[in-house]
């Protein structure tokens, strides 16, 4: 079967935290097969941005903003378009990248500052993306369009992921 064809996932339902982790082992299993012996950034951020974002269905927007200077670019994504330019600790992920720590938003409009690139996002999580010296290069940037979407079990494992899939900054 062609990478494609395994992905056929149905939006808009917040997975049961067993379906979560299954899901997210899944996900995981697959990455670390296509992503064996890769290491250029923009390859692996769009892998893992189709994967998740094919994967998981409250997933509604999934993709990385990289550090680029004193602002976060946007990177490769799956969704509607977004914002391009964020500044450093601006919204949740400028937030996340200042303060190099995941940031779980169950109710994005409960956050101050929240920057809504989409109206329908009502939560999100942010996850730092590190290179292999600990640098923060990018981050990992998921909204749902139904509060309260993520938890420790979403941060666990992209946590994970962002330890075994290194960024790199260029
Ligand atoms: N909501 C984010 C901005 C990025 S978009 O949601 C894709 C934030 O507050 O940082």
């Amino acid at each position: 079967m062609s990478h494609g064809e395994a992905y056929a996932v149905v939006k808009g339902r917040i997975p049961e935290p067993e379906e979560k982790r299954r899901l997210y082992q899944q996900a995981s299993d697959a990455l670390t097969g296509m992503l064996a012996g890769e290491t250029d950034g923009v390859l692996t951020m769009s892998t893992i941005a189709a994967v998740l974002h094919q994967s998981m269905p409250h997933y509604f927007w999934t993709g990385f903003y990289r550090v680029v200077g004193d602002a976060l670019l946007v990177g490769p994504y799956q969704g509607t378009p977004a914002c391009l330019r964020i500044a450093h600790g601006r919204g949740v992920c400028g937030s996340a990248w200042a303060e190099e720590r995941t940031m779980l938003v169950k109710d994005v409009h409960a956050f101050p500052g929240h920057i809504a690139c989409d109206a329908r996002s009502a939560s999100e999580i942010v996850v730092p993306w590190r290179d292999v010296s600990g640098a923060v290069v990018a981050v990992l940037d998921v909204d749902s369009d139904q509060t309260a979407a993520f938890d420790e079990i979403d941060q666990e494992w992209l946590e994970n992921l962002a330890a075994a899939f290194p960024g790199t900054n260029g």
